[in-house]
């Protein structure tokens, strides 16, 4: 029998697409809307849906015959019985634009296969893990930093996320209080995870573009942390095109060598979905 879910197609019309082949087709869980640019959802996992903490799978909406499908990194960790996505709503995107309807019980499809550059097996052992993140870019860190694997192999984990003003930190925030208060890893990343956010846009106590505060020193300053080395130190970097491109050259000036899953190093590169 051939699978169909009903999706909003407009907004004024349902209709019923069929479910493509070789996609998981999952049910919304809950919807949240963080400002009118950010919002997170969760969907059921199915049985035979594996991946590692900081991948990304392809997903979209039953709303044609042949749907938009988008890159989208998992937000939580391999262990979780749901999946957790953490997008932008571009009103004029190809799926954000629909997507940022979705409410529980709606139907998300996802493709099968996940992939991504952001895992920890990409990278050599270190005392300290950096992750640098901008806008929507912490959502795979969101997975790692949930992952009790990810502490098995760094000490101490520094989370840097970056939005233009203060209520688009709020996911991280969130994210940050519930992991303290997590009964199953809550003990484990107790003192060994922190969470630097600034602001570029709206004046907060912290702000600056992490380029710069890294480049100034206020960053370790901040912390009281030592500055980052290649000896001590691994990176792992998400967010818009030219964030990446400017923590990349950065780290390279200190030494840093990017890594892959077949040649593991020093620090991994991948663009934040936008559209
Ligand atoms: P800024 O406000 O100075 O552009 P966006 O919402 O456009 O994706 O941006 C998310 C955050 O990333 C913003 O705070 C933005 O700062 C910052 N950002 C943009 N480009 C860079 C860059 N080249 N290096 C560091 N941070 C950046």
């Amino acid at each position: 029998m051939q699978q169909t879910a009903t999706a909003v197609k407009d907004d004024a019309e349902r209709v019923a697409f069929p479910i493509p082949a070789n996609v998981f087709a999952e049910k919304v869980v809950s919807v949240k809307h963080y400002t009118d640019r950010l919002f997170s959802f969760r969907v059921t996992r199915p049985q035979a849906f594996r991946f590692r903490s900081g991948e990304f799978v392809m997903i979209g909406l039953p709303n044609a015959e042949k749907p938009v499908f988008r890159a989208y990194s998992i937000a939580s960790p391999a262990w979780d019985e749901e999946i957790e996505f953490f997008s932008i709503k571009v009103p004029e995107g190809p799926l954000t634009s629909h997507l940022q309807k979705v409410q529980p019980g709606d139907t998300v499809l996802l493709r099968q296969k996940t992939t991504g550059t952001l895992v920890v097996d990409a990278l050599t052992p270190a005392k300290r893990l950096f992750m640098i993140s901008t806008g929507t870019g912490i959502a795979p860190f969101a997975s790692l930093v949930r992952d009790p694997d990810t502490y098995e192999k760094f000490d101490q984990i520094i989370l840097t996320h970056t939005c233009r003003d203060h209520a688009e930190l709020a996911y991280g925030v969130e994210l940050f209080e519930a992991l303290a208060a997590d009964p199953l890893i809550g003990e484990l990343v107790q003192d060994r995870v922190t969470l630097y956010s600034t602001t570029t846009r709206e004046i907060t106590p912290q702000m600056g573009r992490i380029t710069r505060l890294i480049e100034t020193g206020r960053f370790y300053e901040d912390l009281g942390i030592a500055p980052l080395s290649p000896d001590t130190d691994r990176v792992m970097i998400c967010g818009s095109m030219h964030m990446l491109k400017d923590v990349k050259e950065l780290v390279e000036s200190l030494g840093f060598k990017e890594g892959s899953l077949a040649h593991p190093a020093d620090f991994v590169v991948e663009r934040a979905f936008v559209g």
